[in-house]
């Protein structure tokens, strides 16, 4: 197995129980894995030396929530919003006719260059879900497609309710033949419980199924206003209860307690022009967060977890540090992976060499491209 030394890092984050954040550091990876983390001067002999020269190091972004598997794009939807229109749920069935719309290898082509795209942005962990689909099939070749890109794939067929259809009979069909269909291939399912898309029921339907067949739980709770999402999620063992935009003090107790990571997603809220997740009265409380893109043609579309960054510190009163745990280890936990999102001894040598000598600066340089060199698994894939 090649081990590779990286020396000279001016900053290295670990999220290590004891430092960190340490100063003029080094790390070893061997095959995969992080091997050793010390300081710069004394280190151990490794097969190859990467010298960063003062370059700050951070784990690999993970980005728990998006959307990317759809076709078509809504430019004319979000040119439309900075007008003053506002956001609603029923623009999802645009995206669901121009995905359907579109053959396999085209739509496998656009998904894979959006992960690309966060590839090379530092995202080494993505969870991607369908959700533009909602038939059978197309639920099921989206889920096929996002397979080809990451293991972490939802199945969100209780997105909304598609054209024509009468809703509790699509719960039928989604909880029936669809979760059938896709249960071999998803690994989480997820529901969007919101005025517009599902009721409480309904979503306690789809997730307690998806459950009974081994997926793990999300849920797109309290979005767009206040609603039963976070309860539910909190009553299910879920994983995590993501945008959390309008939460009660009685939503903040039932997430603190229950465990459930809040996946907040500010670049959603820019995108729609809406009011900004309460970061500080969750993070306060002592609720777990993680940071997302959401990174969908309607809402969010964006793959950068640096806007992200500089978003939740900007916006969400979030300081630099709590952004990038949340960006890192907090979206590790919304998936419940123990080996990414920190770079202590045995994670997954997921990491990303900054061309900067802090990670402040991902919030201090918004909009700038701070990514000198990203290694996936050990491998430098930029
Ligand atoms: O997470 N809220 C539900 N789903 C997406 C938006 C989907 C769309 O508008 O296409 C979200 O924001
Ligand atoms: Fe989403």
């Amino acid at each position: 197995m090649t081990s590779t030394l990286l020396t000279n890092i001016g900053q290295l984050v670990s999220w290590d129980d004891e430092q960190p954040i340490r100063e003029k550091a080094a790390l070893v990876i061997e095959g995969d894995r992080v091997a050793w983390v010390g300081s710069s001067s004394v280190t151990p002999l490794a097969d190859e030396r990467i010298d960063v020269d003062g370059a700050a190091v951070v784990p690999g972004f993970v980005d728990s929530h998006t959307h990317l598997v759809f076709g078509g794009d809504r430019s004319e939807e979000f040119e439309a919003r900075l007008a003053g229109q506002p956001y609603a749920a029923g623009g999802i069935r645009t995206t669901v006719a121009a995905t359907r719309a579109l053959p396999t290898p085209q739509l496998r082509v656009r998904a894979t260059r959006l992960a690309a795209e966060a590839l090379r942005s530092g995202t080494t962990t993505l969870e991607i879900k369908s959700g533009y689909g909602l038939t059978v099939e197309d639920e099921l070749r989206s889920l096929e497609v996002a397979s080809t890109l990451t293991p972490h794939r939802t199945f969100l067929g209780a997105h909304v309710v598609p054209e024509g259809s009468d809703a509790s009979n699509y719960v039928d069909l989604v909880t029936g033949p669809m979760l059938e269909a896709v249960a071999g291939v998803a690994s989480a399912i997820d529901a969007f419980c919101e005025e517009g898309a599902f009721d409480e029921d309904q979503c306690r339907r789809v997730l307690t199924a998806g459950a009974a067949r081994g997926l793990a739980v999300h849920v797109h709770a309290n979005q767009l206003r206040p609603g039963p999402g976070v309860q539910l999620a909190a009553s299910l063992g879920a994983l995590s209860a993501d945008h959390c935009t309008h939460v009660t003090d009685e939503d903040v107790t039932a997430l603190r307690d229950s465990g459930v990571v809040a996946v907040l997603v500010p670049a959603a809220e820019f995108s729609t022009r809406s009011a900004y997740a309460p970061a500080r009265r969750l993070l306060d409380a002592g609720v777990s967060v993680a940071v997302a893109t959401d990174c969908n043609p309607g809402t969010s579309f964006t793959t950068s977890m640096g806007f992200v960054i500089a978003l939740a510190c900007r916006e969400l009163g979030m300081t630099p540090r709590e952004a990038l745990h949340a960006a890192t280890a907090g979206g590790a936990s919304a998936l419940a992976q123990r080996d990414v999102g920190h770079l202590r001894v045995g994670a997954r040598a997921d990491l990303v060499v900054l061309d900067a000598p802090s990670y402040v600066h991902l919030a201090y340089r918004p909009g700038v491209d701070l990514v000198r060199s990203v290694i996936r698994r050990g491998e430098v894939v930029r």
